[in-house]
């Protein structure tokens, strides 16, 4: 992971990051991790997250995408808060009762999707701080998605209003990793 001064973009990277308020449980937090390698997005991890998020703690969960993912830790959500303005990110507040379907807010590049934790969401003060909030639209009477599952559905919106979807892959390089298994 990089330290929390360094938390700029890495290059080649999508310009949109994903930033985890406070997160409970270590399977959906990797999730989220390894969806965002291999999306080319950076993690901004909000503590105090309710287990050890250090290297050492992911990979022996087996959640070797941490290598290939650019994660920043931020020791609260005032430092979190004070660093991307600071930055120049807007932050997006993904929320059950976030004011616009996602489907509905205009993304831009720099922004930062913001994702709850799995028992409470977020404290006010998120409510708050945040540019804008979003919610993804639900059948009525049902509580809320899986917190990874809310994550792809914002971010993948993001990605496709922005062009922000790693390049494809060559059908070429397909049929070279098909031969060699
Ligand atoms: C399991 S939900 C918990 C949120 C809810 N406030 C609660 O306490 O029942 C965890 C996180 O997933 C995200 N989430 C779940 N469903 C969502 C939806 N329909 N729209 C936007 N975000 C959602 C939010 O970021 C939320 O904080």
């Amino acid at each position: 992971m990089t330290a929390t001064d360094e938390a700029g973009s890495p290059r080649g990277r999508a310009p949109l990051r994903l930033a985890l308020y406070q997160p409970d449980i270590p399977q959906n937090t990797g999730t989220m991790i390894r969806m965002a390698a291999c999306l080319g997005v950076a993690v901004d991890i909000v503590e105090p997250a309710a287990f050890d998020v250090s290297d050492r703690h992911f990979r022996r969960s087996g959640m070797d995408y941490i290598e290939r993912a650019a994660v920043t830790r931020h020791i609260s959500f005032a430092a979190f808060d004070r660093w991307r303005r600071e930055a120049g990110h807007r932050l997006i507040l993904a929320e059950t009762d976030g004011r616009t379907r996602h489907l509905d807010l205009a993304f831009s590049p720099g922004d930062i999707v913001m994702l709850g934790r799995e028992s409470a969401g977020v404290a006010p003060e998120v409510y708050a701080a945040a540019d804008a909030t979003v919610h993804v639209p639900m059948q009525t009477g049902l509580r809320s998605l899986n917190v990874a599952i809310a994550a792809a559905l914002v971010l993948g919106e993001a990605l496709r209003q922005i062009g922000g979807f790693p390049a494809p892959v060559l059908a070429e390089d397909h049929e070279q990793k098909d031969q060699s298994g």
